[in-house]
């Protein structure tokens, strides 16, 4: 038997409704915030995310599934979707559009991790771009969409927010925290001596036991902040608090790609039911356009894990809004199955989900069957019931069964 890829799901049948409704929330929030799909390939020249994911992050340096084509192109499959969205924007020339453009869209990710619970080597994320905007309202907008999200499924997860600062805050900072690390680098795990020298913020980031207890003590970005950064993170938090959106700001945060600018968050499972915490993440990027050879664009936007999403939710026995069920079952007994065939059709198109007994089965069966569909109702077809064009139909909440006319058929379910 081949088995499945390592880090890798299936979506199987019985749980499919669950990715369905994830979608039509998707589709639902953008009606409501203007929201304009967009769709990039799975896969990118390599060096669209070396160059916006960054060099310094995990993603580049150790997770990407990158392979040479036919032709001889490195190509990778996306690790992400944000920087394919600016290669979109940049080539297509959406900097033409009016502004501010919003978009989002639903897409695979694929990096290569070391698989458990909640972290995969192919997941998927609903994340949301907008593209203008610089100001306090978009981030905030930006946050809005993404916890409305999580409120269609019942779930409230823990803001965490912070500033790290424009280009300029950000180089005070670095040489501040470089001072301050400098004495304890040789104790550092061999990834923070790397960070030190290209991405030295991320060291904030370390899961490592002894470059957290170092790193305790270290400055922190929201000391250096310039004058206008900090302002826009005052006026954030407090248009948070006027939507009364719990949050926390959490000074070390810091996010692992290298292209975020000013503001970035994170949803947070602060129970810890997943082992990996964050459900789902963001931020400003306003250089990443420019990284990629475009015009400056300030940007915000989101990523949420999907596969997080469901598995937080079952971890806390948290129902899906809906299910599906079958609205009706045509349990027969009739060789006419012509009859069968054009009854199911013609409900069909009446808007009804219709089941039909294509197994075969016996009467019996097909209730038990029926029932386990959890139908509402069952219409019975055998010869007599085609000869004298009178269906019975059994109402399986209230057992009530009765007989309709074919030609009543229409008036007896709509008026339902
Ligand atoms: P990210 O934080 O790398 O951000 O990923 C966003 C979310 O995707 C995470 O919070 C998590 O829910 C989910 N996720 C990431 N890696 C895995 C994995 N290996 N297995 C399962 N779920 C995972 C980004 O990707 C940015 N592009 C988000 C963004 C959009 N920032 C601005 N715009």
């Amino acid at each position: 038997m081949i088995n499945i890829p390592k880090g890798t799901k299936d979506v199987l049948p019985n749980e499919s409704y669950k990715w369905k409704k994830v979608t039509e929330v998707a589709y639902q929030i953008a009606h409501r915030y203007n929201l304009k799909e967009i769709k990039t390939p799975t896969f990118e020249h390599t060096e669209l995310f070396v160059r916006g994911v960054g060099n310094g992050s995990d993603i580049v340096n150790k997770e990407m599934y990158t392979f040479v084509d036919k032709g001889g192109r490195s190509l990778t499959l996306k690790p992400e979707g944000t920087a394919s969205v600016a290669r979109s924007f940049i080539e297509n020339g959406l900097f033409n559009e009016t502004m501010p453009l919003k978009m989002w869209y639903i897409t695979p990710c694929f990096r290569y991790e070391k698989p458990q619970a909640g972290r995969l080597r192919e997941h998927h994320q609903f994340a949301v771009e907008i593209y203008g905007p610089n100001s306090v309202m978009s981030d905030v907008e930006t946050i809005m969409i993404a916890y409305e999200f999580y409120k269609a499924f019942g779930i409230e997860p823990v803001l965490h927010i912070n500033n790290i600062g424009c280009s300029e805050c950000r180089k005070n900072y670095i040489e501040k925290l470089k001072e301050f690390v400098k004495p304890h680098l040789h104790e550092m795990c061999e990834d923070c001596q790397v960070r030190y020298k290209n991405n030295p913020l991320r060291m904030l980031d370390c899961k490592v036991d002894i470059c957290k207890h170092i790193l305790q003590g270290a400055p922190l970005i929201s000391d250096c902040l310039c004058e206008k950064c900090s302002d826009h993170f005052d006026q954030v938090k407090q248009l948070l608090k006027v939507l009364k959106i719990n949050f926390v700001a959490d000074p070390k945060l810091v996010r692992g790609i290298d292209y975020y600018t000013n503001i970035v968050f994170e949803f947070v499972d602060e129970d810890k039911q997943l082992g990996q915490n964050a459900l789902g993440g963001g931020g400003r990027y306003n250089n990443l356009v420019t990284d990629l050879g475009g015009k400056p664009t300030p940007v915000v936007g989101f990523g949420i894990g999907i596969e997080r999403l469901l598995l937080y939710m079952e971890k806390k026995g948290i129902n899906f809004p809906t299910t599906e069920g079958v609205d009706i079952y045509i349990a027969s007994n009739t060789s006419n199955i012509s009859y069968i065939v054009y009854l199911a059709d013609y409900l069909r198109d009446m808007g009804f989900t219709v089941e039909t007994d294509l197994m075969l089965r016996s009467m019996k069966a097909q209730f038990k069957y029926a029932d386990k569909l959890n139908v509402r109702y069952v219409i019975v077809v055998g010869d007599d019931e085609i000869f004298n064009n009178q269906l019975s139909i059994k109402d399986m909440n209230t057992g009530e069964q009765r007989k309709v006319d074919y030609n009543k058929l229409a008036e007896f379910f709509n008026g339902k």
